[in-house]
């Protein structure tokens, strides 16, 4: 999309897509402005029937105040911190069956599991049910696909319907044990978790179970697989890393910035409001195009070059403002640890084939569905 969105933002930083009824905003003062005005800009654009109206994400002050307090007691820096020794041996154990035949799918093999199991344990569910999670965390992640409506949207809402009841009977029995016998996990928390006198309902509690199966997984595989396409597509970048391992985290914020995980977000005007000197009404359906933000050549100096030394690096790839990624540290820690396995014991690795990218219209999430490796 990155020449689609340089023209564009040229031409126009603010465009309506008559097609979609929407409004895309291409440059980096443009989005910061819409991701961080919530009082124009609301993040109410779950119809307020749909489960969905329960997510954090696409909650508005003073209701997303009180929620993310909520969640916030429950996750915690601390609960993250803990985690690195598990990724790393998470990392090893996923990348073992395939060191001997010398190549994989990374993406199906190492960037799909890894986050997803992360997020299952920290939460605290039993091993075995981990299939499950990942049944639901598909289904839900095909919400994002069925912008278009018809009926493919039609059946994925079914089955996101039956999904959520089954996930709902789960978490009421889980939660229903661990108030009984309390653990050291992510769920524990959450029920306990108290701000006021107020605690999470179990509607709360399903909404955040969700996003964190769609927010805390598929971003994340997209991170680690971005940052291997970075690296192959800039061999000279690769190389320094390989030479100086404490460079990876600038790394991975390069990567954030220049193939952003999550190329927009949406947001729903709550009056009439002007931006770029044009007048958006109204009730409209506002895109701040993160992807192209983040390669603004206003803001950043070589905006389309990758530079892994780039200082500073004021990307917008967790977000901005109130709603800014809780997330965030657990992917940077993610992004650390298992690509630093990854470069530690895939010698050489090169695509064994052409990358397929998921398609266009998720624009929540970008980056290729299957990343076949060849290595020694
Ligand atoms: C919010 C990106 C990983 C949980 C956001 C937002 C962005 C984002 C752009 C802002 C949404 C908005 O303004 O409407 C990313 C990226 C990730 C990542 C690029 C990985 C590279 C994670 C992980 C988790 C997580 C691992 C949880 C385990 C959340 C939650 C919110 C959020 C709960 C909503 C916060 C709120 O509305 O107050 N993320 N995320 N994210 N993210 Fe992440």
């Amino acid at each position: 999309p990155y020449p689609a969105y340089a023209q564009l933002r040229t031409r126009t930083p603010l465009l309506y897509d008559p097609h979609s009824d929407t409004w895309m905003v291409f440059d980096y003062e443009g989005v910061k402005r819409v991701l961080m005005d919530h009082e124009a800009f609301s993040s109410l654009v779950a119809p307020p029937s749909a489960q969905t109206s329960q997510w954090l994400v696409f909650a508005d002050p003073p209701r997303h105040a009180q929620l993310r307090a909520l969640i916030m007691r429950a996750f915690t820096s601390r609960s993250v911190a803990g985690l690195e020794p598990r990724i790393r041996a998470l990392a090893h154990a996923l990348l073992d069956p395939h060191i001997e035949r010398g190549e994989m799918d990374l993406a199906a093999d190492f960037s799909v599991p890894l986050p997803l199991i992360v997020i299952a344990e920290m939460f605290g569910a039993p091993i075995e049910d981990q299939p499950r999670f990942k049944r639901w965390s598909d289904v839900i992640m095909a919400l994002g696909y069925t912008l278009e409506g018809g009926e493919a949207a039609a059946r994925v809402h079914r089955e996101f319907a039956e999904v959520s009841a089954e996930m709902k009977a789960y978490l009421h029995a889980l939660a229903g044990q661990r108030r009984a016998e309390p653990r050291e996990d992510l769920l524990t928390r959450l029920v306990e978790a108290e701000v006021d006198g107020a605690r999470l309902t179990e509607e709360e509690l399903l909404g955040f179970f969700q996003l964190l199966l769609s927010a805390g997984h598929e971003t994340t595989t997209n991170l680690l697989n971005n940052a291997v396409l970075c690296l192959l597509g800039h061999p000279d970048a690769l190389a320094q890393l390989q030479a100086s391992p404490a460079l990876l985290p600038s790394v991975i914020e390069e990567v954030l910035r220049y193939r952003a995980p999550v190329q927009a977000m949406f947001r729903l005007t709550r009056r009439e409001v002007s931006l770029h000197g044009q007048v958006i009404p109204a009730g409209k359906l506002v895109l701040p195009m993160i992807g192209a933000a983040n390669r603004d050549p206003l803001k950043f100096r070589d905006a389309e070059r990758f530079d892994i030394h780039r200082e500073p690096n004021p990307h917008i790839a967790f977000g901005h403002g109130i709603h800014f990624c809780i997330g965030a540290p657990l992917s940077r820690l993610e992004a650390r640890v298992a690509l630093s396995v990854l470069l530690e014991r895939l010698k050489d690795f090169r695509l064994a084939s052409p990358t397929p990218w998921t398609p266009r219209k998720a624009l929540h999430v970008h980056g290729p569905t299957h990343l076949p490796l060849h290595f020694t």
